[in-house]
């Protein structure tokens, strides 16, 4: 996967909605983020532009990412546990991007591993095993990040990748 062909598709995603592209605000194993001006809303948004990855699995990360969002503008949710979740604005089934609201800390974003409805079927050692990496990686925020799960799970989502960079929670 070439950047060249990620930033072909962050400008013909630009021109097809007359955005001007900004500045990199992040970027991971699925995708690379960066702000975006509106000239008709006169507004800044984020862009995800996901990579073209092979999968295993039946749905591909853009569309666990986008399904997830669609269900929580459905929802109208705006902030989990007073974390802000990043609000879709528009998509691109041929593009694979995902242009949603900029969010600053605290805040949970990152479905592209979340699984909607039906929880992923890992046996009890995985799962325990996961809960040790992640009780350690948080420490003594650990419970706080578990009742965003938990919200999260109520809602149907079952988030899968549970980072720092994913859930940024609030300065002490
Ligand atoms: N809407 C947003 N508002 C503000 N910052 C964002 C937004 N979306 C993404 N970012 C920043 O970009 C980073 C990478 O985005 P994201 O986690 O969605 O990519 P990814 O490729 O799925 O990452 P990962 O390697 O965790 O799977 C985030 O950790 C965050 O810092
Ligand atoms: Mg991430």
């Amino acid at each position: 996967m070439s950047s060249d062909e990620v930033w072909e598709r962050a400008c013909a995603y630009a021109e097809r909605n007359q955005l001007s592209l900004e500045d990199q605000l992040g970027f991971g194993i699925h995708g690379s983020v960066g702000t975006v001006q509106s000239h008709l809303q006169n507004g800044q948004a984020a862009i995800k532009v996901f990579y073209r990855q092979a999968t295993a699995f039946e749905q591909s990360p853009y569309q666990r990412e986008r399904d997830v969002y669609l269900w929580l503008r459905e929802q109208a949710v705006r902030s989990i546990r007073s974390c802000q979740v990043p609000k879709l604005l528009h998509h691109d089934d041929e593009l694979l991007v995902i242009q949603m609201t900029i969010v600053t800390p605290p805040f949970i974003l990152d479905f592209a591993a979340a699984y909607l409805d039906e929880p992923p079927e890992f046996s009890n050692e995985v799962w325990s095993d996961w809960q040790k990496e992640k009780e350690e990686l948080f420490g003594t925020r650990w419970p706080e990040v578990q009742d965003i799960l938990r919200e999260l799970r109520l809602l149907g989502i079952h988030q899968t990748d549970v980072s720092m960079g994913n859930i940024m929670l609030s300065e002490i």
